[in-house]
């Protein structure tokens, strides 16, 4: 059997994956066991669990791919900082000096610490990496490759053309042209911060209109052709990673949002806030639709894989699938830099070492904790439990949920990704009216305007909800949004009538979904992740359980186990 252990981090979101035979064996993120949110450090007990869970040593590995080249990116952070120097001067002494301590040195840190020689480390391309975990992930023989995200090492966004052959790049975008950079830059703008509250943004837009595009269309410039380029008068990174917006920038929108304030969209500032964000989305998406249609004249294929940070724009994406010339769209779920460690390792695996197909990629590749170690720890802590067999479980769980309790979701492997998909999950009922408020205000304690999510089982969705045909792959994943077809889900349904929708078609979460359609009449629950605001989703048994005491969750399942308050 031949291992190859791809790793990301050291910018956001470090993680680790582990191929057995080009086969995804386990993948998680380094925030999963280290519990601070955006881990960003090297992914060593990711890295550790995942060898631990194949049952191999660092000695087995065949190799160990890095998702981007140190070098280059420091190349491009020096050139641009010196050539903005003095104002680059903050800029600098942060990010560069980071570098130069940190990332630069990465390779001899993950050979001292993992104990292989040089010659099993490799080092992909920050954007190859992304490409590869979209393309090899998604079974296709042939399609074209979109990747776009704040930056990499000089390219934003990358044009490819993946065959049985590999993955040729057919053109780039490069920093400090960048669509991820312009939403950050808007993000920081509104008050919520960079590389964190960017879903944020997409979730105001709805409230406003776009009367600003416009004015955005002035800070990302488009051209016809597909092209576009950052006017640096008014958004320049050269100066600071994150008050990234000019003064001229300033000037042509007015004052940025207070970070914290209440967003209320029944105000007039509220109201300006939510122009801001709905005209800045309306650009991305237009200027989506144009790399896309480029993309699609170079390639004349009909399938598209996407990932990059952008490609988390779930929003975004159905206007891709619906608006743009592609039949069919696979989006990388960990879009981000974690999904950079799958793609790493994929890339190596395919393109380097003469591997053959591979993939794997589902839901659950995270640890999972068997029924015996949760007995054993709900018995040592003295906390009063019932085990129930599979069909009780069912039933108390969809009786639970139907009777307007929330509880929580703990099965099987935690998910890979950033989304909650019924690994570990709060759910409720979301055809109560108040449901929404009760979860946030007494769960999770997050911003009153965001929504929740729906997962659906597959045979009910139509009824509920638009499925643009082609995108079976992202709708699986909670990625893409979309509008829906009934008033009868308040609880899950956004100020526009659209849903971020989860369609489920088997497991015991569908089994669930379907056992609650039995009781509410409505086979879809509402579902989020399993987390207090700030934290990272919980992975194991011992974090649920203080989650569930220190939140206002009714009952909490785990694994056959059920715990009430
Ligand atoms: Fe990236």
């Amino acid at each position: 059997m031949r291992y190859v252990l791809g790793l990301s981090g050291l910018y956001h979101d470090s993680a680790a994956c582990l191929l057995r035979d080009g086969h995804i064996v386990a993948a998680a993120q380094e925030e999963r066991f280290s519990r601070l949110k955006h881990d960003s450090s090297l992914p060593l007990r990711a890295t550790r669990w995942c060898l631990e869970e194949a049952g191999i040593e660092t000695g087995d590995l065949e190799a160990v791919v890095w998702y981007e080249k140190p070098l280059r990116k420091l190349e491009r952070m020096l050139v641009t900082q010196v050539l903005a120097f003095p104002k680059s001067w903050r800029a600098f002494s942060t990010g560069t000096l980071n570098f130069l301590t940190n990332k630069l040195w990465v390779g001899s840190a993950i050979c001292k610490e993992l104990e292989i020689p040089e010659e099993k480390l490799l080092f992909s391309d920050h954007h190859q990496s992304h490409a590869a975990s979209a393309f090899y992930c998604s079974g296709w023989d042939e399609a074209a490759v979109l990747t776009a995200d704040g930056v990499g090492e000089w390219a934003s966004t990358s044009l490819y053309r993946g065959t049985a052959e590999g993955l040729k790049l057919l053109d780039e975008v490069h920093f400090p042209h960048s669509l991820g950079m312009v939403y950050s830059a808007f993000t920081a703008f509104l008050g919520f911060r960079v590389n964190n509250g960017e879903y944020k943004v997409m979730g105001m837009a709805p409230y406003g209109t776009p009367r600003f595009a416009d004015k955005v269309r002035k800070v990302l410039l488009l051209s016809p052709d597909g092209s576009f380029q950052v006017n640096r008068d008014l958004v320049s990174y050269h100066w600071s990673a994150t008050d990234s917006y000019t003064r001229a920038f300033e000037e042509l929108f007015g004052k940025p949002r207070f970070p914290g304030s209440v967003f209320d969209p029944s105000t007039e500032e509220g109201r300006f806030y939510a122009d801001c964000a709905a005209s800045v989305q309306a650009v991305l998406e237009e200027a989506l639709l144009g790399v896309v249609r480029a993309l699609h004249e170079r390639t004349g294929l009909s399938r598209l894989c996407m990932a990059g940070g952008v490609a988390l724009n779930s929003v975004a994406n159905r206007r891709i699938l619906v608006d743009g010339p592609f039949d069919e769209l696979y989006v990388q779920p960990a879009a981000g830099d974690a999904g950079g460690a799958v793609g790493a390792a994929m890339w190596a695996w395919r393109e380097v070492l003469g591997g053959g197909q591979g993939g794997g990629l589902v839901p659950g590749l995270g640890k999972a904790w068997s029924e015996s170690e949760t007995c054993e720890l709900l018995t040592d802590l003295k906390v009063r439990h019932e085990t129930l067999d599979d069909q009780q479980l069912l039933e108390r769980a969809s009786e639970d949920i139907a009777s307007g309790k929330v509880i929580g979701w703990v099965q099987g492997r935690f998910e890979w990704g950033p989304r909650a998909l019924g690994h570990r999950s709060i759910l409720a009922d979301p055809a109560r009216q108040g449901m929404k408020d009760h979860v946030n205000a007494s769960i999770k304690f997050r911003e009153a305007f965001r929504p929740f999510a729906p997962s659906v089982a597959a045979e009910a969705a139509d009824r509920y909800f638009e499925l643009p045909s082609g995108g079976e792959q992202p709708l699986r994943w909670m990625l893409l949004v979309t509008p829906t077809k009934t008033d009868a889900l308040p609880s899950v349904t956004h100020v526009d009538g659209s849903a971020r929708v989860q369609v489920v078609d088997s497991g015991l979460y569908h089994e669930l979904i379907r056992a609650v359609g039995e009781r509410t009449g409505h086979p879809v629950v509402l579902n989020t992740s399993f987390n207090l605001k700030g934290e990272p989703i919980v992975s194991s048994p011992v974090q649920a359980l203080a989650t569930f005491r220190n939140s206002g969750l009714d009952a909490l399942y785990l694994g056959h186990q059920r715990i009430e308050k």
